[in-house]
């Protein structure tokens, strides 16, 4: 029997790589999304992959939103959190709600995600949770002092989590993409993008299919050894270890 993925933020940008990616594998794969109905309607019939609409810092929201995937796919075994916003600013400007937008989406959601589909993972002895994390929340970065506390949260979260199901057949794991080409950074002023690249040393911006591939590696049935690990996908941009 295929399993069943849910794949956050999935029908745009690194997720909607993501989702076709588990798609054209033999997953089957709901990808979720929070406001672009138009984008989510072309990417359905686009690719046939299902879509369902729900905040993903919402607790409730999520719980609704599982319980409809679960009615229309089956038992949700694997859980992509990579829905993620940016709202950049240097920090002496920047307001409260930047900040909670921020840390709503890109941390609480993997409370709210995980915390409803974990007890399932558990009882049935399985599960692969792969957490979007950033080099930006490893390395820091100017104008996202909310973006990188969260996504830093996002690499402790995966450590705590791993260790605490490392014995029921569940692995956590998590990406640090750099940049990568999506809306996300097409937003970026082209001067400050020039000097992005140029920190980079393979010399240009990550392919969304690049992050991906790895999803798609820790994912699967034979990778039950690899949980608590953050894998680094920059084109050389930050290296840890
Ligand atoms: N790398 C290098 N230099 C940068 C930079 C960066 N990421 N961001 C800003 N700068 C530089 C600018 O080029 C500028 O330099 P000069 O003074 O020499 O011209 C200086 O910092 C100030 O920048 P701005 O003139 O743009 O100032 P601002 O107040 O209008 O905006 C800012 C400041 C909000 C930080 C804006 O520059 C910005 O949005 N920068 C990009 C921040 C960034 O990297 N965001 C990542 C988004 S993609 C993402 O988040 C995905 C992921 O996980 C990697």
């Amino acid at each position: 029997m295929a399993r069943v993925a849910v794949v956050t933020g999935g029908t745009r940008g690194i997720g909607a790589a993501i989702s076709l990616g588990l798609h054209k594998a033999g997953y089957k794969v709901a990808a979720n999304y929070a406001g672009n109905d138009e984008a989510a309607a072309a990417f359905k019939a686009e690719t046939g992959i299902h879509v369902d609409k729900w905040d993903v810092g919402s607790l409730a929201a999520c719980k609704d939103g599982i319980a409809r995937v679960e009615a229309a796919l089956g038992p949700v075994e694997i859980v992509i959190n990579n829905a993620g916003i940016t709202r950049d600013g240097f920090f002496h400007k920047m307001t409260e709600a930047q900040w909670d937008e921020v840390l709503q989406t890109n941390l609480k959601s993997l409370f709210a995600m995980c915390r409803v589909t974990i007890e399932g993972m558990r009882a049935r002895g399985f599960g692969r949770i792969v957490n979007l994390s950033s080099v930006n929340g490893q390395k820091g970065q100017m104008g996202q002092v909310n973006y990188s506390a969260a996504k830093a949260g996002v690499i402790g979260f995966t450590k705590a989590l791993a260790l605490e199901n490392a014995n029921k057949g569940i692995t956590v794991n998590c990406i640090a993409p750099g940049y990568v080409a999506t809306d996300m950074t097409k937003a970026i002023a082209p001067d400050v993008m020039q000097k992005i690249v140029a920190q980079i040393p393979v010399g240009r911006m990550g392919e969304p299919e690049e992050i991906a591939n790895t999803v798609l590696y820790l994912i699967n049935d034979q990778a039950g050894f690899i949980t608590g690990s953050t894998i680094a996908i920059n084109g050389g941009q930050f290296t840890v270890g």
